[in-house]
């Protein structure tokens, strides 16, 4: 019996050396170990040999199977082990991981925020208003009364009689004004609407306001805001602006500012309408009349005030010839900027 329960020993643990996955082992110690296996059915013979015996075996038996019990269970570790590191290795760690993809600031945004930081740097303070605003701040109290020809040029989308969706960032105007006495130079930077859509134009569309009241404030000083603007705008210290002379109810003398068309460089083309130049304001000195809505005397106080149509000049800076392109959304244009 001595013999046999040694061979056993023997045979198990040659072949837990030679094995070399967990179903092969699990296999084995049933095999063995198991209620139904080699030694189980060794160790109910031990009642058939001489009670003399029979201690010493039973020991000897006990002794065997514990450590057989402990090699495999060593080796059950070690296989898990070599598992986990077979699967470390087939990952190739040198591979570049997988990227996230990176949101980007829309090219209009990036060019809101850079308009912003030109006028910010020349001492002018950021305002923003609702874009669902009081007929009275978008026309009234902007001298367009109702039935004014210039309400034509801003149809828009009414929520009803006295609440619409601004056409301009003109309202700004007032609500500052309202709320602080000049001096003043401000910015107000936004979405404006319009029952409008081509080439150059689209319904929903951002503007930046400005306006700078103080005493002795004169035409000179919007040229000069406006040319300085446009130099560190578009980079360029030579660069083409033309004032025509225009009209808005809410500035007096008013004028529109265009720029050399940069899609022709001034030859003509379709976005330019063939004639060279591309609208990219209007402005003008803030009427009288405007100042009598807030109070400011309009004796002591001059202003100047300019609204910059964004989408344009995203257009001039990047040479695209379709402002629809902003808005439909197809990431192959928007990766671009
Ligand atoms: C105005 O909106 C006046 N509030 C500007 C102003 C402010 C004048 C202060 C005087 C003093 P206008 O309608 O021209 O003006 O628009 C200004 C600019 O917005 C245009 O030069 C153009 O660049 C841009 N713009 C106008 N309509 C659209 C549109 N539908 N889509 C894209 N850009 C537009």
């Amino acid at each position: 019996m001595e013999q046999e329960l040694r061979q056993l020993q023997a045979e198990a643990e040659t072949k837990l050396a030679t094995l070399d996955n967990p179903k092969d082992l699990e296999e084995i110690r049933v095999r063995y170990l198991g209620r139904k296996g080699l030694f189980t059915t060794l160790l109910r013979q031990l009642g058939q040999v001489s009670a003399e015996d029979r201690p010493r075996l039973g020991k000897l038996a006990n002794e065997i199977k514990e450590a057989l019990e402990q090699k495999f269970n060593a080796r059950k570790a070690e296989l898990a082990a070599s598992v986990a590191g077979a699967d470390r290795q087939r990952d190739d760690l040198s591979l570049p991981g997988r990227l996230v993809p990176f949101g980007r600031l829309h090219p209009v945004t990036q060019i809101m925020d850079e308009v912003c930081s030109i006028f910010v740097d020349l001492g002018f303070a950021v305002a923003e208003g609702p874009d669902v605003e009081l007929d009275y701040y978008n026309f009234e109290a902007l001298n367009i009364p109702q039935h004014h020809p210039a309400r034509d040029m801003h149809d828009t989308f009414y929520i009803n009689d006295s609440i619409l969706l601004r056409t301009h960032t003109s309202p700004m105007q007032i609500r500052a004004m309202e709320i602080e006495k000049p001096p003043l130079r401000i910015i107000a930077p936004g979405k404006v609407y319009r029952c409008d859509s081509d080439i150059t134009h689209t319904p929903m569309f951002h503007q930046v306001e400005g306006f700078l009241v103080d005493r002795k404030v004169s035409f000179a000083d919007l040229k000069g805001v406006l040319t300085v603007f446009c130099q560190k705008m578009f980079d360029q210290e030579d660069i083409r602006l033309r004032f025509r002379p225009s009209f808005f109810p809410f500035t007096e003398p008013s004028a529109e500012v265009d720029i050399g068309c940069v899609i022709c460089r001034g030859e003509g083309c379709r976005v330019c309408k063939q004639t060279g130049w591309l609208e990219i304001l209007g402005a003008g000195m803030i009427d009288p009349e405007v100042f009598k809505m807030v109070d400011y005397d309009p004796e002591e106080f001059s202003g100047f005030a300019f609204g910059l149509g964004m989408e344009r000049i995203a257009m001039l800076k990047y040479g695209i010839d379709d402002i629809r392109l902003f808005y439909e959304n197809d990431l192959r244009f928007l990766k671009q900027f």
